[in-house]
This record gives C-alpha cells, structure tokens and sequence, in this order.
C-alpha cells in the first residue's frame, strides 16, 4: 500500500474568520470532492468553526496549529483537545519551528501535545527541522534526530500509526529558498530510518512524512516525485484558493504515479 499522499495547509496567523469562509470555501469548490490526496486545512483557532462548516460534507479535513497539553483548567489563552474535538478538528500542527523559535517550545513540550493529541483521538503532524546556521555547521541530522527522538519518546506502536511527520527545514520556510528535491529527500530518508529505530522498519514504511518550506505550484512536482516524499504543509501557497488547488492536483499526479 503506498502512502497516502497528504495536502496540508498552514494558514498560520493569516484569516479573519469572514475571510477564512471564503478561502475554505473556494478549496471545497475545486478539491472537496476528490479523495485521492488528504487535504487538511489548518486555520487560526478564532476561524475553525467557520471553516468546520464550510468544509462539512467534503473530503476536506480541519487542522489546528497548536493545542494546550493541558485538559482543562485555569491555563489563560490556552486552548483544549476537547475544545478541538468539538469543532470537528481532526488534526493538529505540533512543534512548528515558529511556535520553537518564538513560544520556546522545547522537544519535551512538543512530546507531551504530541501524547495528549494521541489519547483524544487527534492527528499529530510533528514538525522537525534544522535552521540556517545547524545545516552550515553540518548538524542538520544530529538536530532532527534529537528532535524525532525525543518529540515521539513514549508512543505506543498502536498511535503510533496515527502520527504524520513533516520535515522543514527552518532557512526554506517563507524564505522563497526551497531544498532541493535531493536534499528533500535525503532528510526524509534518514527521518524514515531514525522512526525505523523508533518504531521498527514496518511502522516506518507507513509514517507519512510531509515536506515543508517554501513548496509552491512550479515546484511541488519534483519534490513530490521522491520516494521519501508523501505530501506538502504549506503556508504562504495555502492562502491563495488558485495555488492551493494547484498543489493538491499535484499531489493527485504524484500519488497516480507512486501507486
Ligand atoms: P511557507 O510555505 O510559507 O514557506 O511556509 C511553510 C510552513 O511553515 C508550513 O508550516
């Protein structure tokens, strides 16, 4: 079984709510209905309820960017699995390299959301990746396997199967700079090799592992021909109804030609 190609769109802090209607709805209008490729759109908190209905009934899934590994409490400006879960919110951006570098989100953090996204039922999408300054001191692998070891320590094999990967690296996100194809895929072979020591070789074959950085319509293609490749989360592309819709036939082609 190939993996399953996913789309996920990052809108990070873009959107207003009225604003995040129409950018949903003009992504149901031109990919709702296929189901070839995962398409998952992951808007500001203030925005998934709006978008949870003009999803509803498409293939479209909800993602958030961010989640308390708190349950409940008094834990100002949090924001709760279950309240998540109430909005239909299937999955949740975890780790992303902006909540590290500003919200000092450590391994250790980004390991306890991972967990309580696992136990209420929410799919992980782990963010990993290497600034400017670890790749040209040649650290690159050291940082992502640290990052890989101890944001999924303590997994069961079961929800393990739940959890999606994505490499991004920091230097390409919003930069225009993408990796390479090559250099793409051969961060997302050592991280299938580093889940492979994780979680055994099987479980490693079936993780998705998305690319991030920079992935737009004229390059999306290439990267998504790679072995090791199974999707894109995208920001800046995901904002535009046009290049969202592009990306996501792109990712239909790739999963065609990988099947
Ligand atoms: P850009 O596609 O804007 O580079 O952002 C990538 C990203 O950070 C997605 O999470």
């Amino acid at each position: 079984m190939p993996r399953t190609i996913t789309i996920a769109g990052n809108w990070k802090m873009n959107k207003t709510a009225t604003e995040a209607a129409e950018l949903a709805k003009g992504i149901v209008q031109n990919v709702g209905r296929q189901t070839e490729v995962s398409v998952v759109v992951c808007p500001p908190f203030t925005a998934l309820q709006t978008v949870a209905g003009e999803i509803a009934n498409s293939s479209v899934r909800l993602g958030a960017q961010n989640v308390s590994d708190k349950p409940s409490g008094a834990y100002t400006g949090e924001v709760s699995v279950a309240m998540l879960r109430d909005l239909h919110v299937t999955h949740v951006i975890l780790g992303h390299s902006e909540r590290r570098e500003y919200y000092g989100e450590t391994d250790a953090i980004v390991n306890r959301k991972t967990l309580v996204a696992l136990e209420n039922a929410l799919i992980p999408i782990v963010c990993v990746g290497e600034t400017l300054a670890q790749r040209e001191a040649g650290e690159e692998f050291a940082v992502i396997g640290r990052q890989i070891r101890d944001g999924l320590a303590g997994i069961s094999p079961a929800q393990f199967e739940k959890v999606i990967i994505a490499y991004e690296p920091v230097w390409a996100i919003g930069t225009g700079k993408t990796a390479t194809p090559a250099q793409a895929q051969d961060v997302h072979a050592f991280i299938r090799k580093e889940l492979a020591a994780l979680q055994g070789a099987e479980q490693a074959r079936k993780t998705r592992i998305l690319y991030g950085g920079s992935m737009k319509p004229d390059n999306a293609a290439a990267l998504l021909s790679e072995a090791d490749i199974d999707g894109g989360l995208i920001g800046g592309a995901a904002l535009k109804v046009a290049d969202f819709t592009a990306l996501v036939e792109a990712g239909r082609a790739a999963a065609a030609s990988k099947a």
